[in-house]
């Protein structure tokens, strides 16, 4: 272990944990928080009337004696809002991710996923053994290409998967080219939304929500709904299936009461929050104009998510390290996250941030890039 760490010290990528501070003493811009839903009253109140009528454990997994009204409710509301004929509920959105893969595949399915699916996917096509062939961002010509293959289309299954809004660039998956192809190929097709939900779609239902031929449609509730823990929408047939073979599912105590009740909240908020939606997507607008017209590189992001492009490591550092000083925190990017040289500024934005905070950020980033460039 030690001998890891010290090569990790050595290349400049060590990590540590910080403190966050107190909201309010630090500007944010690296929080999930799209909505700003984690400190909204709905929430707490929710969480604290679930614990007040429930209590604060769940006691069991769901197949042993763990399985409550609150949870199945919520999971119907899901399925509905979503557009699915089911839902089902997991601890997070890596163990669903992990899981349901490793459920779904074997070492006979071939598993086509965007070349910037999240972490949590990977480590599931791991699991399962399955032939995992990664095509280019966003690029469906090379997936339609991968589909050709003949070793793809003999496989019994093949299953697409990819972000909608991706986690790191920001930029959207083509849906409508991913249905199409998944439909042509006799594809199974994975939606991961964790970034999507909540703060896409004219009522939170994300990039891909209440759309017809999604067959795993996963989300989390760690993100734009302010809570913790996350859900699949399905077939009711697939539902069995990940209760009888997704050991992410099986092997866990299942959410808590106040985890639940604050995610029901959430998805009651949900319609009603167009304004927020609309103020988040203009501080986008605002701040990639503004990056962009000071000749900084955001990639093709269009969203909340948004990459300040740097390149190298140390130099990614320094300037997080001194938008920090200045009271504003910004993470920095880096491998084994982003690939080699790909190293950058992920600033999320949250309904909470004015057009001042935005514009605030625009001049600290270019006074640097001028005055280290
Ligand atoms: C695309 C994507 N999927 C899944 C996850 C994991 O979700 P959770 O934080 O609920 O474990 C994340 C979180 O970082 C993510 O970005």
């Amino acid at each position: 272990m030690k001998d890891a760490l010290d090569e990790r010290r050595e290349l400049g990528r060590f990590r540590e944990l910080r403190t966050v501070p107190a909201r309010g003493d630090i500007l944010n811009f690296s929080s999930n928080d799209y909505l700003s839903l984690a400190s909204h009253p709905a929430l707490r109140s929710a969480a604290i009337s679930y614990t007040e009528m429930y209590g604060t454990g769940s006691t069991a997994s769901r197949l042993i004696s763990g399985n409550y009204g609150w949870h199945e409710q919520l999971e119907t509301r899901l399925a509905g809002f979503f557009g699915h004929e089911a839902a089902l509920l997991f601890n997070s959105g890596y163990q669903a991710n992990i899981s349901i893969i490793q459920a779904l595949a074997n070492r006979d399915t071939v598993l086509l996923y965007d070349r910037l699916n999240h972490n949590s996917l990977i480590q599931g096509a791991r699991l399962s053994g399955a032939k995992l062939l990664r095509y280019n961002h966003c690029d469906t010509g090379h997936l339609q290409e991968l589909l050709a293959r003949e070793d793809v289309r003999s496989a019994p299954r093949r299953i697409i998967v990819s972000e909608s809004v991706f986690s790191m660039d920001g930029d959207r998956a083509p849906v409508d080219s991913l249905i199409n192809l998944a439909r042509e190929n006799s594809a199974l097709l994975m939606i991961d939304e964790a970034h999507a939900i909540g703060i896409a779609g004219d009522e939170g239902q994300g990039l891909a929500g209440r759309r017809d031929g999604i067959d795993i449609y996963l989300a989390t509730f760690g993100k734009a709904a302010g809570g913790f823990g996350a859900f699949v929408c399905c077939s009711r047939l697939m539902r069995d299936y990940l209760i009888n073979f997704a050991s992410g599912f099986i092997y866990t105590t299942a959410l808590p009461p106040a985890v639940t009740g604050a995610a029901a909240a959430a998805l009651d908020l949900f319609p009603q929050l167009s304004a927020e939606r609309e103020h988040v997507r203009n501080c986008s607008e605002q701040l990639i104009a503004g990056l962009n017209k000071a000749g900084i590189d955001t990639l093709a992001s269009d969203s909340h998510i948004v990459p300040v492009m740097v390149g190298d490591e140390q130099v990614t550092l320094a300037l997080s390290d001194a938008l920090r000083v200045q009271g504003m925190h910004v993470v920095a990017i880096r491998p084994p996250t982003v690939s080699e040289g790909k190293c950058r500024l992920r600033i999320s934005l949250t309904a909470n941030h004015s057009a001042g905070d935005i514009s605030r950020l625009i001049n600290a980033i270019e006074n640097w890039f001028h005055e280290n460039q």
